[in-house]
């Protein structure tokens, strides 16, 4: 909730000015918190008639875009995925405005696909990237290109987002029937209450000199899908679909969700929470969904 993040987190300095490309389900959830802390924020969206837009930056389109919205930027949130040749878009739009203004703080949202398959081990940012994905392979292409700029850069490396209007609560009442089960498989998750609230004090830490290049943002506990989907469904008080197995129910997968289930890994928040200091408002899937529940319908 966005009062819970407000609550326990610094408030920003006066004058604090954030750009966020990509203003879409996490974008816009930062830019909430950003702006109840006291920043001035601006979001871009690909069109400008969407909720919460505030220019509009598609990088399929080649529409000008004003350099104003740069005056006295002071921190830049990309959430923007590679472009499909695997560019960064903002990059190769606004690399050289980038690399020219006094930026204080630069955060990129990555993902941690980019670790590749663990075979259900651990990660941390220690561990190597070895992608296995295209689209994580494009994604790590990204973040090289953003470390390039020399930046006050920092790579937020997340595994799956959920949220209110976007959780485990959404997905058994759209698919009530089944639930599919891979034995030892795991998947890593964050509440975009955590993703805003840990932003938040990472800026904070940067300003005061603790400037680590890559964090990863994920709860305490990764989680098997049927533990969390039995935890939705009763909370939804609906009754428990039938467990499928993996090898039936991926004849019928798409390419895309399919990908999800060929890597295993449980990512560590070791950096963010023990050696940074960031309390976790959900620190598992049971507080996220209890908290998706207040407002789903
Ligand atoms: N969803 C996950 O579970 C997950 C997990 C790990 C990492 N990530 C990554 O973390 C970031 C934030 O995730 P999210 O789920 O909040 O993303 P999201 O809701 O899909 O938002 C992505 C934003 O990027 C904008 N965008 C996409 N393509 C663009 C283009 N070609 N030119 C300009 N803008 C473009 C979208 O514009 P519109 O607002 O107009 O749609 C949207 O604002 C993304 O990079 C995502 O890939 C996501």
């Amino acid at each position: 909730m966005l009062e819970e993040v407000v609550k326990s987190s610094k408030s920003l300095p006066s004058r604090t000015k954030i750009l966020i490309f990509g203003g879409g389900y996490s974008g816009q959830h930062i830019a909430k918190v950003a702006r109840a802390l006291g920043a001035k924020v601006l979001c871009s969206r690909r069109n400008i008639k969407n909720i919460g837009a505030d220019f509009e930056f598609d990088s399929e389109n080649k529409a000008l875009i004003s350099e104003t919205i740069f005056d006295d930027v002071t921190h830049i949130i990309s959430c923007i995925p590679p472009n499909k040749l695997g560019q960064d878009p903002v990059i190769y739009r606004f690399g050289k405005i980038l690399k020219k203004i006094p930026l204080k703080w630069v955060g990129y949202l990555s993902t941690t696909g980019v670790y590749g398959d663990y075979k259900g081990e651990w990660v941390n940012e220690n561990s190597i990237t070895c992608p296995t994905q295209e689209r994580s392979i494009r994604r790590l292409s990204c973040e090289r290109e953003w470390q390039s700029l020399n930046l006050p850069l920092q790579i937020l490396r997340l595994p799956g987002i959920y949220g209110p209007g976007r959780s485990a609560l959404e997905a058994i009442k759209k698919n009530k029937n089944t639930m599919v089960h891979k034995p030892g498989q795991v998947f890593s998750r964050i509440h975009i209450d955590d993703i805003a609230g840990s932003i938040i004090h990472l800026i904070n830490l940067f300003s005061d000199g603790i400037t680590p290049k890559i964090i990863n943002i994920a709860d305490d506990n990764p989680a098997n899908n049927v533990e969390v989907l039995t935890y939705a469904a009763n909370l939804l008080k609906i009754p428990l679909p039938r467990i499928e197995s993996f090898e039936i129910a991926t004849k019928n997968m798409s390419p895309i969700a399919r990908s999800f289930w060929q890597e295993n890994r449980k990512v560590s928040n070791t950096t963010l929470c023990n050696i940074l200091g960031y309390n976790l408002i959900h620190s598992d899937y049971k507080s996220g969904l209890n908290d998706c529940f207040k407002s789903f319908s």
